[in-house]
């Protein structure tokens, strides 16, 4: 037969319980540490870099231009060249009215990836591409706005490779995300999609 005292332990985990399902209604309020996204997806933001001329750049230098940005580095063996060379071929395709994109390539590596290696690297991919590095700071609070990822592995023999999330991210003149893409659409697919986005 329970006793009062018996049904202590209950009313305890009631209350317990009750507390659960307020703070949860707590924290699922919009405006509670949390970011209310109305349509368009919350993708990009501010930044502050140095491009492959050693010139401080920041998103304000690239108002009233659309941006074809990509995360990855130099050192990468695949993705990052192919993307890269898919996004120069899309450009010549575009040609005129892609005079309107500027794409840029922004490092996730940035120990490595220099000012002077960004240089070198980017210009086997044309004279439009625009390289940015900086501190590691930066590149990672950048990185987060554009809900990139990435992880550099232990180094072997002072080698060492960047896991990175692989998006093309169009980017319009007003600094508000339209599209992404990655590199299997090819140049042509990446040309029409880019295209279809443009005045
Ligand atoms: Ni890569």
């Amino acid at each position: 037969m329970r006793t009062p005292q018996a049904l202590v332990p209950y009313a305890v985990l009631l209350a317990a319980v009750a507390a659960g399902l307020l703070w949860q209604m707590g924290n699922n309020r919009p405006g509670v540490g949390q970011v209310v996204e109305t349509g368009q997806a919350a993708v990009g933001g501010p930044f502050s870099l140095t491009d492959q001329y050693g010139h401080k750049k920041t998103d304000r230098d690239f108002a009233g231009r659309y941006l074809l940005i990509y995360f990855g580095y130099t050192n990468c063996p695949d993705v990052c060249p192919t993307t890269l060379s898919v996004i120069a071929d899309a450009m010549d395709k575009i040609g005129n009215a892609g005079k309107a994109v500027v794409p840029i390539f922004i490092t996730v590596d940035p120990d490595r990836d220099t000012p002077d290696v960004l240089k070198n690297y980017l210009s086997s991919f044309g004279p439009q591409f625009i390289g940015l590095t900086g501190p590691m700071a930066n590149i990672a609070a950048v990185a987060k706005s554009y809900r990139v990822t990435f992880k550099k592995h232990d180094a072997v023999n002072g080698i060492y490779t960047v896991d990175h999330s692989n998006v093309i991210y169009l980017m319009g003149p007003d600094g508000h995300f339209i599209a992404n893409y990655d590199e299997t659409l090819g140049p042509d697919g990446l040309a029409v999609a880019i295209e279809k986005q443009l005045p």
